[in-house]
């Protein structure tokens, strides 16, 4: 089992491709020893403190779930029920937890508060979201694409939207780290930040992985093996910029026009949660506002044969157990 023991998971920039690609190989041990019913109680009396300062569905599950089948007691945190920054500063905070609990899951703002928190705490943090990053979203991912598409290497991603924040950095980087060609595709004020383009073209030149940067969809997604997309609006978005963001990326909605042009074999996946109809209240105050019945992705491209999107949601637990057993257990 890859050793990781008493690590921090808090961005993939920090771990080296053998490391990600170990993480992986671990959540697809575990996922099969989960569906043949073979117990894998490997961190058996430790405990996790789950803050959230965010909403959460599948992270949160996931870190549940994860943490009662490897042994453990988990405690949530939700965004209001603890005296985080509100009575508590972040490194109080972790040095009361990190006494009571073996590891400690952060999701919430800025990345400087998740890696304050490892810090101060004494035991291993993970990442379970923040503005610039959602590394454990990716290990499911690539696990997904590993199950879908044969590998990572070389495997085309584009990624249509948003690219500054959590989910296109992290997929950037990911796709960095385990050569492959990663294309985020949005007009150029929506791209990631040059000083972490940079650093993941530092990285692409040990991995033969590539970045590209294209404003045209139609050109993006030639070749794609995965096209991946995510809401308009982010959690901690103030509502002001969704007319804004309406304007700007509906060009860059996935349609089935976009997959068809991709080719027969290419997936869609999206991180969830997805604005693909108007069974949502958001949804619905945004089709009342703008007109419009879908965001990011249509309903008929989400409900296809070729969106693995579920597949994905599932594999978040797989490898959550993965990050929680290299840290934590007994190798
Ligand atoms: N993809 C993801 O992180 O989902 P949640 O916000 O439901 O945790
Ligand atoms: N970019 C989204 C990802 C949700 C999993 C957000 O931060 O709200």
């Amino acid at each position: 089992m890859i050793d990781l023991k008493n690590k921090s998971f808090l961005k993939l920039l920090d771990l080296t491709p053998e490391q990600i690609g170990g993480l992986i190989d671990l959540a697809a041990d575990l996922k099969e020893k989960k569906k043949a019913g073979i117990p894998h109680r490997l961190c058996e009396g430790k405990s996790i403190a789950l803050i959230f300062e965010k909403t959460s569905t599948r992270t949160r599950c996931a870190f549940e779930v994860a943490a009662a089948d490897l042994g453990m007691h988990p405690t949530y945190l939700d965004p209001s029920g603890s005296q985080i920054g509100k009575k508590e500063s972040i490194a109080d905070t972790a040095r009361v937890l990190g006494r009571m609990y073996d590891a400690i899951e952060y999701r919430g703002f800025g990345q400087e508060i998740v890696e304050e928190l490892a810090r101060y705490a004494g035991v291993p943090v993970y990442n379970g979201l923040t503005n610039e990053f959602h590394p454990t979203q990716i290990l499911a991912d690539f696990l997904t694409i590993r199950e879908h598409c044969g590998g990572l290497k070389g495997k085309k991603l584009v990624y249509m939207g948003d690219a500054r924040y959590n989910m296109g950095n992290s997929l950037m980087v990911g796709c960095a780290k385990m050569g492959m060609r990663f294309v985020a595709c949005a007009p150029k004020k929506y791209f990631p930040d040059q000083s972490l383009i940079e650093e993941c073209e530092e990285i692409a030149k040990s991995t033969g992985a590539s970045l590209e940067f294209i404003e045209e969809p139609e050109e993006a997604v030639k070749g794609a093996d995965v096209i991946y997309t995510d809401v308009w609006v982010s959690m901690g978005e103030p509502d002001e910029v969704w007319e804004e963001r309406i304007e700007d990326l509906s060009p860059y909605r996935v349609t089935q026009e976009l997959m068809d042009k991709a080719g027969e074999s290419c997936r869609f996946m999206h991180c969830l949660p997805a604005f693909h109809d108007l069974k949502t209240t958001i949804g619905k105050q945004i089709h009342q506002k703008f007109g419009i019945d879908c965001m990011e992705v249509t309903d008929e491209v989400f409900e296809s044969k070729r969106s693995v999107v579920f597949d994905e949601a599932e594999n978040r637990m797989h490898t959550i157990k993965a990050v929680i057993a290299a840290t934590l257990a007994d190798q």
